[in-house]
């Protein structure tokens, strides 16, 4: 079995971690990859915006399946591409791929639906916008219609910072959503969809913002663990049948099935679980701390539900806690090239986010430069060892939050 990985962060490592332990025979190929890959996959150093590319390595090594890691390739058709071609994939077409490359198509598709989200409008004046927002509550929620990198929303506190954020953001987005601000505990479900069949993980959370105790400007995320105590079953019993499967269902009825992995990002509020955004693809770096707990082997999930075949999936009953080591100055302008030391665990691993092998040293080449993922009994327990792993090995040019998991 020969496997492509499209991208080189730490959900991709953990990607191509996961199908190497499951079985370890299997060919993996990582474009581009990374450093702590090299051992399991074989890095190639293509373009991943260069679809022709990727597709004539697809077919010249007969690859049997591709996974997508990011939401951009998904957005500019490398699935319409790949299964145009004849080549097995697990993602979504661009049009499925706009429940994330489109806020106002997620948000419109759900209020047709009656999926539980914040309350909307859609704007492409600013003035009518600004009418809009005076009439509203505080604080409010304002978004790019488009991909933005994790920085197209922002979060007004007061009616001038609303202005500010619609003129931002209307200067580069065709459209805006301004939203409700919701209040509640969030919570990331990720699930194996193949149109109407909705086969969920089990649950993680997220640390956005870059600072203890969620101050700071917001990230691609700086942590995060695995189950979810303060989410209870019941809580994600209704996320599954209020939410996921609908959104499934709605896709199919209006002729534009998902295929792959869909991420609901959630929030449980005091009048029910609501959907802050979907995403068309693994979490990062929610996808570390969850694939380390799953017992299913993952490529067998994928051909299982490609193949409409009846599928249960098996989580260890224990905790994983991620705690990510970034570049000082993230996420803003940080030095690149710098030496880091990896950090050894046992009973968990360290996924490479951003890193570069030079000339046997590894070195910082990205924001987010390595995630530490520890699985114990308990949650106190995956934390602690987390964290020591991360004291014994000197990266004094890489911070990490203190309070993941806590
Ligand atoms: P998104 O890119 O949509 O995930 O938004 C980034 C973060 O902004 C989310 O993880 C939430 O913490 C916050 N956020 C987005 N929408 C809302 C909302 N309607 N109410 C409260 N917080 C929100
Ligand atoms: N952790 C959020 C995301 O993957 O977009």
């Amino acid at each position: 079995m020969k496997i492509l990985i499209i991208g080189g962060g730490g959900r991709e490592h953990a990607i191509a971690w996961k199908i190497h332990t499951d079985d370890p025979k299997t060919i993996i190929f990582a474009v581009p990859g990374n450093g702590g890959m090299d051992h399991i996959a074989s890095c190639v150093p293509l373009d991943i915006n260069d679809h022709q590319a990727l597709l004539g390595f697809a077919i010249a090594h007969d690859i049997d399946l591709t996974l997508v890691g990011g939401e951009e390739p998904l957005s500019k058709g490398i699935i319409d591409l790949f299964s145009g071609n004849g080549l097995k994939t697990f993602g979504p077409t661009q049009k499925a791929a706009q429940i994330e490359s489109s806020k106002r198509f997620a948000k419109d598709l759900m209020k047709n639906y009656d999926i539980p989200t914040a309350a909307y409008q859609v704007f492409d004046d600013y003035e009518k916008a600004i009418v809009y927002i005076d009439k509203q509550c505080l604080p409010i929620v304002i978004k790019a219609d488009g991909l933005a990198a994790g920085k197209g929303v922002i979060i007004a506190m007061n009616h001038l910072e609303a202005r500010t954020a619609c003129q931002t953001l209307l200067k580069k987005h065709r459209y805006i959503v301004v939203e409700e601000y919701l209040q509640g505990i969030e919570f990331s479900l990720m699930a194996f969809v193949n149109g109407n069949t909705v086969v969920p993980m089990a649950v993680a959370q997220d640390y956005k913002r870059v600072g203890n105790g969620g101050k700071g400007p917001n990230t691609g995320g700086m942590g995060a663990y695995s189950p979810v105590p303060s989410i209870s079953r019941g809580t994600i019993t209704l996320a599954v049948e209020t939410i996921m499967k609908p959104i499934a269902k709605a896709m199919v009825d209006e002729g534009i099935p998902f295929t792959g992995i869909l991420y609901g990002g959630l929030m449980k509020t005091p009048t029910g679980v609501k959907v802050i955004e979907f995403n068309a693809r693994f979490g990062d770096p929610e996808t570390e701390v969850v694939l380390v707990r799953m017992k299913s082997k993952l490529v067998d999930t994928i051909f299982k539900i490609l193949n409409h075949e009846p599928l249960s999936l098996r989580f260890a009953h224990n905790f994983a806690v991620g705690v990510v080591l970034a570049s000082d100055g993230y996420p803003n302008d940080y030095e690149k090239g710098k030496a880091i030391t990896i950090p050894q665990i046992s009973e968990g691993i360290c996924f490479h986010m951003g890193t570069q092998l030079k000339n046997g040293i590894f070195v910082n080449s990205g924001g987010r430069v390595l995630i530490v993922v520890a699985a114990e009994p308990t949650l106190a327990l995956a934390r602690k060892k987390a964290y020591e792993s991360i004291a014994s090995a000197t990266n004094e040019s890489l911070f990490y939050r203190e309070d993941i998991g806590l």
